[in-house]
């Protein structure tokens, strides 16, 4: 094997290996940067060791953190307000991490919306410390799954175990949570990648390149009809897959198309969409709006750093 693809061949297997340990690594010559957010110090040290022994003739230089799992420091005023978190990529090490910020969430919100990667492989089990995490609240939970939650092909399992424990999960569908204040309507997909716009996917080509692309529009076109749908006074938008760039940046160029789809922020923009929601750019950056100026926040928690954010959502 010439050294171009054994470099190549390292990075995929780097690239697997951080997507199964719910972290970001990054080589670059004779170093490992292994970078994101853990739940314990001794799970720092753990992913530590493990890439060291599967990479042992490269040097691991360990830039992960270890998660903040506080309630936000500014809960904004208003009638409306809407708490979200993503990419909590739960598994029984983080159960009850969460909870204790979570405890009177509704002194501080209306609505938790939970922005997919809910757990790292998609396994039932997984499932279940999602559910006991996130069940229960004080206000209701809404979730999108994410690319994570469907690694197992048990996505229907992993919906039937959320749903049980009075998580809403939409796909393709939406739903209203009346206060006293006023109705705030939430539809979410999943979403999908395809790039975005002058530097995307068209379905042109090949069998594969085509129902890649068709998934992104299938996907959008269905977000777009679940918050039409709506009856409420304000809309909101719940992805996992991002609708625009502008919250990707931090990530690297080249990952952009499988990061988002610029489809879903036509969705938002066609709709009269209040706030964009979603997850899945753990590098990425907070804050983005649509073209047509949707606000669109990043909440993956690597990316917000504490159990969850909260937006004030005003009636347009
Ligand atoms: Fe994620
Ligand atoms: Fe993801």
């Amino acid at each position: 094997m010439t050294h171009e693809y054994w470099e190549a061949e390292t990075q995929r297997a780097l690239a697997e290996e951080a997507a199964e340990l719910g972290i970001e690594a990054f080589r670059r010559d004779e170093v490992i940067i292994v970078a994101g957010e853990v739940e314990s110090e001794a799970r720092r040290q753990a992913v530590e060791e493990r890439i060291t022994r599967q990479f042992p003739s490269v040097r691991v230089l360990n830039e992960i953190v270890v998660a903040r799992m506080t309630e936000p420091a500014e809960v904004p005023d208003g009638a409306l307000r809407v708490a979200a978190v993503g990419d909590v990529h739960m598994d029984q090490d983080v159960v009850g991490r969460y909870r204790p910020a979570l405890a009177s969430l509704a002194e501080r919100a209306d609505v938790l919306l939970l922005a997919g990667d809910l757990t790292r492989h998609g396994t039932p089990d997984e499932a279940r410390c999602v559910a006991t995490e996130f069940g229960g609240l004080d206000v209701p939970v809404i979730a999108v799954l994410g690319n994570h939650d469907y690694h197992s092909d048990a996505e229907a399992d992993v919906t039937a175990i959320l749903k049980e424990a009075g998580i809403e999960v939409l796909e393709g569908a939406g739903t209203v949570v009346s206060t006293g204040r006023g109705r705030i309507g939430v539809a979410g997909v999943k979403g999908f990648g395809g790039g975005f716009a002058g530097r995307c996917a068209t379905a042109f080509g090949e069998p594969e390149t085509k129902a890649f692309v068709h998934t992104a529009e299938r996907s959008a076109d269905s977000l777009a009809k679940a918050l039409r749908a709506l009856d409420c006074d304000v809309r909101v938008a719940l992805t996992h897959y991002a609708p625009v760039p502008d919250t990707l940046h931090g990530e690297p160029l080249e990952i952009y198309p499988f990061l988002g789809s610029h489809l879903l922020g036509e969705a938002i923009d066609a709709t009269g969409t209040d706030l964009a929601v979603h997850g899945h750019a753990h590098a990425g950056c907070e804050r983005g709006t649509t073209p047509g100026g949707v606000r669109v926040r990043n909440v993956a928690h690597p990316v917000i750093r504490q159990a969850y954010s909260v937006f004030r959502v005003e009636r347009q």
